[in-house]
């Protein structure tokens, strides 16, 4: 797939929002070493530690320290910058946050997606633009089926309910405006929760545990039978790539929506997780504790058949490689740091190896 990618990216300008968060990191580095020349923007609000600092990336692509509510700015970027693919990040992504502060969340996911889409509107280039959003835009009807693309969309819990108002603001502009722009393909990602090394984002069970466990402390569990769908950031990230790769020929896809979720045999509870975790990290211990509650979406599943059958996606890595993958990351992280951006590259390596083997691109 190394070769398929340079193939695709190589000597082309890429626009990532929210380049220093986790899943905008991995991209970022992702698409760099496979010759692109990668611009990000994000906030300054960089977790400590992170991805971003620990693998030096400001030093790899260009990054610029923009507010994605600031419209004028975003446009000015862009024009200056003359992408030919957008991957579209930023977010207010933490659920919590969200719930204390939704006006900033409301301004980030929907205004800050709206942004985007103005700045789209009078873009002359051809570009491949890939919004992303969450599965957490769709409404749920306590069903036990995954949803699929053209299910309701809907959400109570501000993060929810901002994230589903951008996909319906991206799905106005395209069918108002975008649509008829011939330089011009857009879609949307919709994924799930995602693991790998390199998150640090608060009140995630992983990084909540290698925080403990690299200081040799027990971990407090608040939720130990709330279940998730887990699945790796480069699966999902893979799903992001080609589909842009795959929308700059095939025109039908402009405008579509798109799931990309785990198997369903990476459903597993929070302490499935845990124990997972235990069998790469020893000197791991845990205790379970009362939570706080606050609402968030009960368990949504993805059908992520649409992506298999028009884009030839679906999940590579079973749950116990996402898990030996994401130990193995912080493991170095932690105790042999000097090696941390060789791991990285093994690890996409080996994810590209695995895929390669199985689709053509
Ligand atoms: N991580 C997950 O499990 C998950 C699940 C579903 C959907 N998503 C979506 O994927 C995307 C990336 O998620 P992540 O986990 O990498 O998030 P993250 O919190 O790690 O990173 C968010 C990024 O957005 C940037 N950002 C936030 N507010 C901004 C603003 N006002 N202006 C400019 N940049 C701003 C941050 O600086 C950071 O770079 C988000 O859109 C999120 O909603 C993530």
């Amino acid at each position: 797939m190394a070769n398929v990618l340079k193939k695709h990216f190589k000597n082309k300008k890429v626009l990532i929002t929210g380049n220093t968060g986790f899943k905008g990191s991995w991209l970022s580095f992702w698409l760099q070493r496979s010759g692109a020349e990668v611009m990000g923007i994000s906030l300054n609000e960089i977790s400590q530690p992170s991805f971003f600092k620990a693998l030096n990336l400001k030093k790899r692509i260009k990054y610029k320290q923009i507010d994605i509510r600031n419209l004028k700015l975003i446009r000015s970027t862009m024009q200056k910058f003359q992408p030919d693919y957008i991957f579209h990040l930023a977010a207010d992504a933490i659920v919590k946050n969200a719930y204390k502060n939704p006006k900033k969340a409301w301004e980030t996911n929907t205004l800050g997606t709206i942004n985007i889409l103005e700045s789209l509107k009078k873009f002359k280039k051809n570009v491949v633009a890939v919004l992303i959003t969450s599965d957490k835009v769709y409404k749920n009807l306590e069903i036990n089926r995954g949803y699929s693309e053209n299910d309701i969309l809907g959400g109570y819990d501000p993060y929810s309910a901002s994230k589903a108002s951008a996909d319906l603001a991206i799905q106005s502009y395209f069918h108002s405006y975008l649509k008829k722009k011939k330089n011009l393909k857009i879609c949307i990602a919709r994924a799930g929760n995602v693991i790998g090394g390199g998150d640090w984002a608060e009140g995630r069970i992983i990084p909540d545990c290698v925080k403990k466990w690299s200081k040799f402390r027990s971990v407090k569990i608040r939720n130990p039978i709330s279940t998730r769908p887990w699945q790796h950031v480069l699966d999902v990230l893979y799903g992001y790539i080609i589909l842009g790769i795959k929308m700059k020929k095939n025109t039908s896809l402009n405008g579509e929506a798109f799931n990309f979720g785990p198997k369903r045999q990476n459903k597993k509870t929070v302490i499935e997780v845990v124990k997972e975790m235990q069998k790469n990290w020893k000197k791991s211990k845990w205790k379970i504790t009362k939570n706080k509650k606050f609402n968030e979406s009960n368990l949504l599943q993805l059908n992520s058949f649409k992506a298999k059958s028009k884009l030839k996606w679906h999940c590579n890595l079973s749950f116990e490689k996402a898990i030996s993958f994401t130990v193995e990351w912080y493991k170095t992280f932690y105790f042999n740091r000097k090696n941390i951006l060789a791991l990285t590259s093994n690890q996409i390596q080996s994810y590209e190896k695995l895929t390669l083997k199985k689709f053509k691109l």
